[in-house]
């Protein structure tokens, strides 16, 4: 079973897969890097997590890093530690793939450097090296988990990327280069912490398949930044569809009974790039507050606006989803009136298929249903017919826009606070 970001990620991922993982035998995740932030909050304790997938506070649950994942072995052992200061037990239970690419200081720097080179069009990456570690990978010269297991190994592959990389810090970016000593001597060190986990997850998720276990897919990013389908070039640098989970975790598709995308009762993104329905008003700044929405990564403040179901819609397509899981319902409470975004006008095209082009999508006028709010308070509701009737009429209403289901409710933060419409594990 998948779960995916339906917009520009953010949108409480880590939520609902650890609500469900409660039924898995294994959680993994298949993409992206420590930009992601997943933010689980059980009996008041906050756990955030970037590559560690969101099944680890369940102690029985194995949790794979898939070889779609590109690691930072430093970031990845703070998050292990922080876990374990925590009391939660990692180790043993975390499987990490020997083919991921591994995220290295330089790319970090490339990361920063490409970024500055934009001058006044940035992405507005988190800055986190995730896409020159992607380019090394596709360009397959990347240093993999893999070559920690061997010490010459892991030199000569250092070797070659370092010499690169290094020349085009100094030569092309007129950046300060990467001390390749101390780079090396760093990952030697994490290297024999990290080995024990290594080993290749395609035998162990294949025999929970085969025993009728359950495996979660847990998506990182959104739709819209995918790296074919988001409005590139404002993307991040993996698929974060749902097809990316059969390649970058190592299953074959008839091991996928289900697709899920997650999205929020409105809309955010990070970074810059299209967003129709952005409010660069009191409305956007009230959403930002009561959904305290600034990012679990970087701390950034994140963009906001109504709800866009024309992006629902295609991320329906592109993914498969069978349904929809609709979180922060609880932050629409005591908004007077709410609007959804129903299609999109754009002053000379009418071409529906160009909507994806960054500029012309930042031209479009976004066209709005309204809807009546609600004054109740719905944080912690966890009966569906218990919600506002206007609560109850925008869920129908997503439900209708986007032509599948809302099969989760998330009503709060915590663990609890959720409403499972649909039997879904
Ligand atoms: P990168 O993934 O750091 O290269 O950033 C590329 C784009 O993806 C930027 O707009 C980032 O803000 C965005 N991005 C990357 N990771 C996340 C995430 O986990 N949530 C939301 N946006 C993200």
């Amino acid at each position: 079973m998948v779960f995916v970001g339906a917009q520009w990620g953010d949108e409480g991922k880590g939520k609902v897969v650890d609500v469900l993982s409660e039924r898995a035998q294994a959680v993994v995740r298949f993409q992206g890097g420590h930009n992601a932030g997943h933010t689980i909050y059980v009996d008041g304790v906050k756990t955030v997590l970037h590559l560690i997938p969101s099944g680890i506070l369940r102690p029985d649950v194995l949790c794979v890093i898939g070889g779609g994942v590109a690691v930072s072995p430093t970031d990845l052992l703070n998050e292990i530690a922080d876990l374990e200061r925590q009391g939660v037990r990692v180790r043993d239970r975390l499987t990490i793939a020997p083919t991921c690419p591994l995220i290295l200081p330089l790319h970090r720097e490339l990361d920063l450097a490409r970024e500055r080179r934009r001058g006044n069009d940035p992405i507005g990456t988190t800055g986190r090296g995730i896409g020159p570690a992607y380019e090394d990978k596709v360009a397959r010269r990347a240093v993999r988990v893999a070559h920690l297991l061997d010490r010459t190994c892991l030199r000569e592959a250092l070797a070659e990327v370092s010499d690169y990389h290094n020349f085009l810090l100094e030569n092309y970016y007129r950046w300060t280069p990467v001390d390749i000593g101390s780079m090396e001597a760093e990952l030697e060190r994490l290297a024999s912490t990290l080995s024990p986990m290594v080993r290749d997850p395609v035998p162990e998720l294949a025999r929970i398949r085969t025993s009728g276990g359950s495996i979660l897919f847990e998506g990182a990013q959104g739709t819209m930044l995918d790296l074919d389908h988001g409005t590139y070039p404002y993307v991040t640098s993996s698929n974060t569809t749902a097809s990316a989970a059969l390649s970058g975790a190592g299953v074959g598709m008839r091991d996928i009974d289900a697709v899920y995308g997650i999205t929020k009762a409105y809309t955010t993104r990070v970074g810059w790039g299209p967003f129709p329905t952005e409010l660069d008003d009191p409305v956007g700044e009230s959403l930002a507050r009561r959904g305290r929405e600034a990012g679990a990564t970087t701390g950034r403040a994140r963009r906001c606006g109504w709800l866009d179901a024309v992006v629902l819609r295609h991320s329906v397509k592109l993914n498969g989803l069978g349904g929809l899981c609709l979180t922060k319902l609880d932050v629409l409470d005591g908004m007077e009136e709410l609007k959804i975004c129903v299609s999109y006008r754009h002053p000379r095209m009418r071409d529906p298929t160009i909507w994806l082009d960054p500029t012309l999508l930042s031209e479009c006028e976004p066209i709005y249903e309204t809807l009546s709010g609600w004054t109740e308070p719905t944080t912690g509701t966890r009966d569906f017919l218990a919600l506002p009737e206007s609560a109850q009429s925008y869920v129908r209403k997503v439900e209708e826009l986007a032509g599948v289901p809302v099969v989760f409710l998330s009503t709060g933060m915590e663990r609890k606070d959720c409403i499972q419409l649909k039997e879904i594990l």
